[in-house]
């Protein structure tokens, strides 16, 4: 699949998706949101794939949505982009796979949002992330009011929505917004090294524990725990339970088979 926009490559078991429109620091369009659903489809479809990290380049993850573009649009234009853009982050909430935003330099508005819909994040300490929009006469669109609080609380989430303020890595830290901070010359090696733990887990169990996350946070505490309830005993047909269970017993490593 060639793409204009971001650069796909796969190592070991990892996919790369690497946003690429570095002269506009990234900044979001349709072929880019285009490129991203792509790309995630091939992840889905490709079985050696385990995990996947999407990045940017030094000066930039993503600076936003291209506001040249949104410059120009009207009631009906942005109601039609954002059904698109929200299609485009489900997808990436919800594949079965780890997902990594390793972050450095700019990770604003749209940025951020794409960020947000990813399992982990991870952050150089030169990363600045924040949802800016406000500032721009207008909100986000794409799921930063309702997937910002959820992750960091209230009262943080609401200085960066209502101010529009923009904190930088170590705040972003110590808000909960990522996960880990790295000089920015070692930040493929900490989203590479999460990726090679994350593909150490029992595959199944991994699936399970994403999806109960992910539903549960759609739903109720009631239905969210159904949720849990099944997929916590389906686990018990599956060849890695077995072998977690055994190998503690045993005092020895498992050897897990992902079924
Ligand atoms: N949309 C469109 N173009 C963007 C962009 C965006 N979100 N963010 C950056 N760019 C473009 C700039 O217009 C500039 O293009 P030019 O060279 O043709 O003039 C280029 O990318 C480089 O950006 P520049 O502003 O010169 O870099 P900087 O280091 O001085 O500032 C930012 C970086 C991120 C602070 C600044 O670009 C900015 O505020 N961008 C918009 C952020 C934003 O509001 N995002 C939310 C959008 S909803």
């Amino acid at each position: 699949m060639a793409y204009e926009t971001i650069i796909f490559s796969i190592r070991d078991r990892t996919a790369w998706i690497q946003f690429n429109r570095p002269e506009k620091l990234n900044a979001m369009n349709k072929e880019l949101l285009t490129d991203l659903e792509q790309a995630l489809i091939e992840c889905e479809n490709n079985e050696g794939i385990r995990s996947i990290i999407l990045t940017g380049n030094e000066k930039a993850f993503i600076a936003g949505a291209d506001i040249e573009i949104w410059a120009k649009a009207d009631v009906d234009t942005s109601f039609k982009t954002t059904e698109f853009t929200m299609k485009v982050q489900e997808r990436l909430a919800d594949i079965a796979k780890p997902t990594i935003a390793a972050i450095s330099g700019f990770a604003l508005g749209g940025g951020l949002e794409i960020a947000l819909c990813c399992d982990f994040r991870v952050a150089a300490d030169n990363a600045v992330l924040g949802l800016p929009e406000i500032t721009l006469g207008i909100i986000p669109g794409g799921g930063g009011t309702q997937r910002l609080p959820r992750l960091i609380g209230l009262g943080p989430a609401t200085e960066m929505l209502m101010l529009g303020a923009t904190v930088k890595a170590e705040k972003a830290l110590s808000i909960g917004l990522v996960q880990d901070v790295v000089p920015l010359d070692q930040l493929e090696d900490k989203a590479e090294a999460l990726a090679k733990r994350l593909d150490a887990m029992p595959a199944v169990a991994l699936k399970a524990c994403k999806t109960s996350i992910r539903t549960g946070l759609r739903t109720g505490l009631k239905e969210g725990l159904k949720i849990e309830q099944t997929a916590f005993s389906m686990l018990f047909g599956t060849l890695d339970q077995k072998e977690g269970m055994a190998a503690f017993l045993e005092k020895r490593k498992p050897k897990y088979l992902g079924k």
